[in-house]
């Protein structure tokens, strides 16, 4: 069986990671970087921290809107996959390179599978919520973490192709926890404590790109008087600087450590390390969940809606004084029952692959 499998950014790297070492077990796959991501710290340390194979192909395609940088991926992707003929394309997640990759291949008419299927916030105005209707919709193998996701799927028509296989990024935590370092760099530079400071990541479109919001966020942060290490997405820099906001963010008199994006071993141990975690990011709320650290998610609503049911994630948007609130009191409860799987959703997602296989050149 030949998989094209495609990727493009940081959170598909990790992904891609389990399911590419589990395929080339008895497979040919043909890896594809669309170049969404570029900086090192966003795609390089992830292949060579998690022993990811060399992309066969990097399209190259870097920073552009959406329009214009998944228009072309698509003219590259399409070039790309008339002469692989794979048997399958598989795509990862969100991003405008699962788009461009489930869109590129269906109208190639070649069979598009998709992990982290079915998920869903409900909200439009997210580019990642078309992303993953797009996706889904053209899916012919559709893996979802959850129940939910195949409940999200059925509201929409689609059941035929749908596995719950849990989450591959549960995968990639459960091999790697125990190799990450003693102690994370940053804790070292800052002489932080474990447990002594929050955690906070920002990179939602929705936040760095609403001045108000992006505001509400700086005054919660500065208002805690607790250390906060604060890796930074390369967009959430520049809205901080293109928003004014940098220099009282950076200023020397207060507890915020600005740091530059974490290779993923790195960030494990610093989520680990945390007394508490601020995010809006996806990956980082689940991982959160997984370390048992507690979870403040800066948005209005989750795709990972079992973590809070589970009591360990509470939305608390972008206003400073919820934030400040919900730092200070938030306790999870002392249950936290097993989510999105068992650690061995890869090869579930192998095993999918090949038994449903057609020859779709003859
Ligand atoms: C993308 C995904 C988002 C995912 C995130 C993971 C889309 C629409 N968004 O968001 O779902 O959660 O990746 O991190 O696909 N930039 C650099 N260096 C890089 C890459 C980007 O400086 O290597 C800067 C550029 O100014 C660029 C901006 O970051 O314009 C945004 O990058 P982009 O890939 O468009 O979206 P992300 O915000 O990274
Ligand atoms: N991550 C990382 N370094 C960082 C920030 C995030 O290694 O500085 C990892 C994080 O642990 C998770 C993944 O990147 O595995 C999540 O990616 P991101 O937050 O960029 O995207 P999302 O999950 O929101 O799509």
């Amino acid at each position: 069986m030949k998989v094209t499998s495609i990727v493009g950014a940081r959170p598909q790297f990790v992904k891609a990671s389990v399911v590419s070492r589990e395929l080339r077990l008895n497979h040919h796959e043909v890896l594809v970087h669309t170049g969404q991501h570029y900086d090192s710290n966003l795609s390089d340390l992830f292949f060579e921290e998690l022993d990811i194979p060399r992309p066969d192909f990097n399209l190259g395609v870097g920073s552009a809107s959406h329009g214009a940088q998944t228009a072309e991926m698509l003219a590259k992707l399409e070039t790309l996959l008339l002469r692989e003929r794979p048997d399958w394309v598989l795509v990862y997640g969100d991003t405008n390179s699962t788009m461009a990759g489930a869109l590129a291949a269906a109208k190639l008419r070649i069979p598009v599978a998709h992990v982290e299927a079915g998920l869903r916030s409900y909200n439009r105005g997210m580019p990642e919520e078309i992303n993953r209707i797009v996706a889904d919709h053209l899916s012919q193998l559709l893996f979802c973490p959850s129940q939910t996701a195949v409940g999200n799927l059925k509201k929409e028509g689609i059941s035929e192709g749908v596995f719950e296989v849990g989450d591959v990024m549960a995968d990639v935590l459960y091999h790697t926890v125990h190799h990450t370092p003693v102690i994370a760099e940053p804790m070292q530079r800052f002489g932080l404590k474990e447990k002594g400071y929050i955690l906070a990541t920002i990179h939602r479109a929705e936040n760095t790109d609403n001045p108000q919001k992006l505001k509400n966020i700086v005054s919660g942060l500065l208002s805690l008087n607790e250390p906060v290490l604060f890796p930074l997405h390369p967009r959430t820099r520049k809205a901080l600087q293109n928003q004014g906001l940098w220099t009282k963010l950076s200023a020397d008199d207060n507890l915020i450590y600005l740091i530059e994006p974490q290779g993923y071993l790195n960030m494990i141990k610093l989520e680990q390390s945390a007394r508490v975690i601020l995010t809006d990011s996806g990956g980082v709320q689940k991982e959160a969940y997984w370390l048992g650290v507690p979870c403040l998610t800066l948005r209005g609503e989750t795709e990972w809606v079992e973590t809070v049911i589970a009591g360990w994630n509470v939305l608390v948007g972008t206003d400073a004084e919820v934030i400040l609130e919900q730092v200070r009191s938030f306790k999870p409860p002392e249950q936290r029952p097993q989510l999105y799987g068992d650690g061995r959703a890869a090869k579930r997602c192998v095993g999918l692959l090949s038994e449903f296989q057609v020859n779709v050149y003859n």
